[in-house]
């Protein structure tokens, strides 16, 4: 029996965890699981855990309004050193790339309990662009001692870094496993405004959905506002065009975002929304604009095309197969790609396919098997994920 805790505090690291704390559950007998939330997002993570039925055995309540990294990595530190004494897990899992990754990476490392990096590997090779991601997921991965890569392209990157290969297994996105097990389920949209939205009589009929989020560190200010200027043109142009744009919490999105799009008829800024309404609007959705991490990956599956708010991605795998296109933060160029899409078939028929680099369904089954591995429970290193690539080793 190993006990295995599981340490996360934002939305995305709560929806790409949930599939692994559900399938380490489902094997009692081999793994005792405690789960710890920083809960450096707080409204945003208990929506997910609401919605996955997902209760905490430690809850850090650490966020507060408009923190800085500073806050966030010393409470973390300072909050798990008692807990991780406490319980002494054989591994504490971590996910992707926030500061709540590396602070819990870090005290972990401080007491010798070894690390599993559930999405190791991504790299920008920009240490500022995401920021501080890229370096948050660096330094996990120096810290980490398995390492689930979701690609072929990540478990590249770690190996690069002289890590031991016996340590290194791809997965595929677990993100993909929480995006299956929402889609399940029947639905009907719960946020009024979508109700009123989709369910009521329309004076126009909706000719194209367009889905908003926007939250980067690196995008606050002046590349938020050109977000908002280019959105603000796109409704502007095509009045038939509904725009979705759940807000992100943070002041400084949410200010400038209600600033600049607050009375446009045709854009429905709504606060953020739970996982279910969100990821049947992606399946409603005619293109995606966002500056996330977590859509590139979600949308392919669905066959949406995302037009990414960044100037570099740390998932090239999709930009690679069409289905994402980098277009920075010029309010000109965004506006440019979106008419692009709007306006000329062809060119949406070209990057709307249904190809998913990252994921199967399948990624945290094959986690928690390497899991068995690594520990001895197994004897056979298991069958990794691999789309249309060659096995490398
Ligand atoms: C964080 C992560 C980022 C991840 C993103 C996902 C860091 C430094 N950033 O960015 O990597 O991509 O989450 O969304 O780890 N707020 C609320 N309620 C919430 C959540 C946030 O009011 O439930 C507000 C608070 O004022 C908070 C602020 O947003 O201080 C910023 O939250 P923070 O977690 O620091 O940054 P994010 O931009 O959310
Ligand atoms: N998401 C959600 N509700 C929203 C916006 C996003 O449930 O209103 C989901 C989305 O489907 C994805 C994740 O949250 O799985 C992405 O989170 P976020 O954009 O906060 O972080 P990132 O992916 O950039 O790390």
């Amino acid at each position: 029996m190993k006990k295995i805790l599981c340490i996360f505090g934002t939305r995305p690291e709560a929806i790409k965890m949930v599939p692994v704390i559900k399938q380490l559950k489902s094997e009692k007998e081999k793994f005792e699981v405690k789960v710890c939330v920083t809960a450096q997002h707080r409204n945003l993570l208990d929506e997910v855990l609401d919605i996955f039925q997902v209760t905490p055995d430690y809850d850090l309540n650490i966020m507060t309004e408009n923190q800085s990294l500073f806050q966030i990595t010393t409470s973390v530190l300072k909050h798990l050193e008692p807990i991780l004494k406490k319980e002494k897990p054989d591994m504490v899992l971590v996910h992707g790339d926030t500061t709540t990754t590396f602070a819990a990476a870090l005290a972990s490392y401080y007491l010798k309990i070894p690390v599993g990096h559930v999405e190791a590997g991504l790299r920008s090779y920009d240490k500022f662009n995401p920021y501080p991601e890229e370096i948050n997921r660096r330094l996990t991965d120096a810290i980490s001692d398995i390492y689930f890569c979701p690609t072929l392209t990540a478990k590249k990157a770690i190996l690069k870094e002289n890590i031991n290969p016996k340590n290194i297994f791809i997965t595929g996105n677990t993100v993909i496993d929480a995006l299956y097990m929402i889609l399940k389920k029947k639905h009907k949209f719960q946020n009024p405004i979508l109700r009123k939205l989709f369910y009521s009589h329309l004076p126009s009929p909706i000719s194209h959905l367009i889905l908003v989020t926007a939250h980067r560190r690196e995008n606050f200010g002046k590349p938020i506002e050109n977000i908002c200027n280019a959105i603000k043109k796109i409704s502007r142009e095509f009045p038939d065009c509904k725009i979705v744009y759940p807000v992100h919490p943070n002041p400084n999105v949410k200010i400038p975002v209600h600033k600049i799009l607050g009375k446009l008829k045709n854009v429905y800024l709504v606060p953020p929304l739970n996982y279910s309404d969100f990821a049947n609007l992606i399946k409603i959705s005619y293109l995606i604009l966002t500056d996330s991490g977590g859509l590139q990956e979600e949308a392919p599956s669905l066959g949406k095309p995302v037009l990414v708010m960044r100037c570099v991605t740390e998932r090239p795998e999709a930009v690679v197969s069409g289905t994402v296109k980098l277009v920075g933060t010029d309010e000109k160029i965004i506006f440019k790609e979106v008419k692009k899409l709007l306006t000329d078939k062809s060119e949406y028929n070209k990057i709307a396919k249904s190809t998913n680099p990252y994921g199967d369904g399948f990624a945290a089954i094959r986690t928690v098997d390497f899991i068995k591995y690594y520990f001895g429970l197994s004897d056979k290193r298991p069958g990794e994920f691999y789309v249309g690539t060659k096995k490398i080793q």
